[in-house]
C-alpha cells in the first residue's frame, strides 16, 4: 500500500492513477474540508479527464483520509514555497511531512519526495529530520526523490506519457521505485542521484522561464520602436535552430514563476540571467497596464470602468490563480488606487476571489469599451465573436487581427 501525502494539484491525481492501475493507495491531506469533498465524491479542481479517472480509482478503493498510514511507501506532494525576500526554498511543508511520516513509519520504508525542491534540499532539511527520530537512511529507511512534471490542463496524459526521473541513494531502491511509478508511466523513466533528480527538476522549469523571458524582452523592444514583434517571430522561427515563444503577460502558477527564484536564492553570484528572467517575466502585468493606458489615451477611453479583465487563472483552461498574471497586475492597479475599477471575469473560476468579479460573459461585456484579454481560456477562442464591438488588448495573441485588436 502507498500513502500520497498532499492531495491538492499534483498529489490527487497520482494518487488516483496509481489506484486505477492497480495499486493500493491511501491519499492523505491535513486540509478535511478537502478529504471530506473527496470522500462525498467529488473532485477539488477542474482538469480534463479528471473526472473519469477519480470514477476508475474509487471503483478501484482509493481511500481519502486525513490521517498518516503505516506502511512501507510514502509519495509526499506537498507545496514548495520561495521566501520573497531570501529567495531560498521554504521546506517547511516538506519537512513537516516528513517528520509526521517517521512518526508513524515501520523500519524499512521507503519515503518519495514528489514536491519539487530546490538541489540540496534533501541532504541539508529532509536527512537531518530523518536522522534525529533516529533511523538510519539506507537501513531504517530510503529517501528517493522523484519530481513531477506536469502541466495543468493536460494532467492526466502527460502523467500518463511524460518521461520521469527518479533519484535514490542506492539504484536498486531507485530501480524499485521505478517499477512502482511503471505501474502507470508509459513513458521513459531515468534513474539517478538525488541531487541530480533535484537540479534536473529546477533546471527544467528555469529553461521554460528564461525562453519566456526572452520573447517578453523583444515585445518590449519591439513595442519601444514600433516593431511587430508577432511577425518578427514567426519569421525568425522558419529558421531552422531558431524557436521562439510567444511573449505574455506574465508568468504565473506554482512551477515557473517559482523554482528558477530557488536557484536564485542559492547562487546569487552566478545566477544572475536567471534572475534577469524572473524579473522580466514579473514586470510584464505592468507592462500590459502602461499598454492598456496607451490604447486608453489614443481611443479617448476616459473611466477605467469601461475596461474589464478577461482571465484570472494563470494560464487557459485551469482553475489555478496561483502568482497569476492578472492577480500580480491587480496588485498594482491597487498601488495607483484603480483596482477594483474594472469588472474582471473568467469562466474557469466560479468563487469570488478579487473586487468587481462577475461570472458571465453576457454581465462581463456589458457597458464595457475595452477588454484585456489576459488568458486565452477556449471559451473565448471559439467564439472570439463576442469582442466584435469592443476594443481588444490581447496580451495572448489569440484574438486574430483586426483594427480593434492591440498586441503587447
Ligand atoms: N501545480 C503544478 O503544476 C505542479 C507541477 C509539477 C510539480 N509541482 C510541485 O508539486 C508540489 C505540490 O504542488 P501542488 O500544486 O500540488 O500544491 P497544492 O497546494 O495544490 O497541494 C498541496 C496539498 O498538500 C496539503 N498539505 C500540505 N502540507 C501537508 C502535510 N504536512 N500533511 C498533509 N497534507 C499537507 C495541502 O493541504 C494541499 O492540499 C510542489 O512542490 C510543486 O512545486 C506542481
Amino acid at each position: 500500500m502507498i500513502n500520497v501525502i498532499g492531495l491538492g494539484y499534483i498529489g490527487l491525481p497520482t494518487a488516483l492513477m496509481f489506484a486505477a492501475h492497480g495499486v493500493e493507495v491511501v491519499g492523505t491531506d491535513y486540509d478535511a474540508d478537502l478529504v471530506a469533498t473527496l470522500k462525498a465524491g467529488r473532485t477539488t479542481f477542474k482538469e480534463d479527464g479528471l473526472d473519469e479517472l477519480f470514477s476508475s480509482a474509487v471503483e478501484a478503493g482509493v481511500v481519502f483520509s486525513t490521517d498518516y498510514q503505516r506502511t512501507d511507501t510514502y509519495i509526499i506532494s506537498v507545496p514548495t514555497p520561495y521566501d520573497k525576500d531570501s529567495k531560498k526554498i521554504d521546506p517547511s511543508y516538506v519537512n513537516a511531512a516528513v517528520e509526521r511520516v517517521m512518526e508513524i513509519c515501520p523500519k524499512g520504508a521507503t519515503v518519495v519526495i514528489e514536491s519539487t525542491v530546490s538541489p540540496g534540499t534533501i541532504d541539508r532539511f529532509v536527512r537531518p529530520v530523518v536522522k534525529d527520530r533516529g533511523f538510519v537512511i539506507g537501513e531504517d529507511v530510503n529517501l528517493v526523490h522523484a519530481p513531477e512534471r506536469i502541466i495543468p490542463g493536460n494532467m492526466v496524459y502527460e502523467l500518463l506519457h511524460n518521461n520521469r526521473t527518479i533519484g535514490a541513494d542506492d539504484p536498486a531502491v531507485g530501480e524499485r521505485v521505478k517499477e512502482l511509478y511503471a505501474s502507470f508511466c508509459q513513458g521513459e523513466i531515468a534513474v539517478t542521484d538525488i541531487r541530480t533528480a533535484e537540479m534536473t527538476k529546477v533546471v527544467e522549469n528555469t529553461f521554460r522561464d528564461i525562453n519566456i523571458a526572452f520573447a517578453n524582452e523583444l515585445a518590449k523592444i519591439c513595442r519601444s520602436d514600433g516593431m511587430d514583434v508577432h511577425e518578427i517571430i514567426r519569421i525568425a522561427n522558419k529558421h531552422p535552430r531558431v524557436n521562439i515563444l510567444s511573449p505574455g503577460p506574465g508568468v504565473g502558477g506554482h512551477c515557473i514563476s517559482v523554482d528558477p527564484w530557488f536557484l536564485v536564492g542559492d547562487y546569487p553570484g552566478i545566477a544572475r540571467l536567471i534572475r534577469n528572467a524572473r524579473e522580466t517575466n514579473d514586470s510584464m502585468p505592468d507592462f500590459v497596464l502602461q499598454r492598456a493606458s496607451e490604447i486608453m489615451e489614443e481611443r479617448g477611453i476616459e473611466a477605467i470602468s469601461k475596461v474589464g479583465i478577461y482571465g484570472l487563472a494563470y494560464k487557459e483552461d485551469v482553475d489555478d490563480v496561483r502568482e497569476s498574471p492578472t492577480l500580480q497586475m491587480m496588485e498594482s492597479m491597487k498601488r495607483h488606487l484603480c483596482a477594483g475599477a474594472c469588472k474582471v471575469y473568467d469562466p474557469w473560476i466560479e468563487t469570488d476571489i478579487v473586487a468587481n468579479q462577475v461570472h458571465s460573459m453576457e454581465e462581463f461585456l456589458e457597458g464595457l469599451e475595452m477588454v484585456i484579454v489576459m488568458v486565452g481560456h477556449s471559451q473565448l477562442k471559439n467564439d472570439l465573436s463576442v469582442l466584435d464591438a469592443k476594443i481588444v488588448l490581447d496580451t495572448r495573441d489569440v484574438c486574430g487581427d483586426g483594427e480593434n485588436v492591440y498586441k503587447l
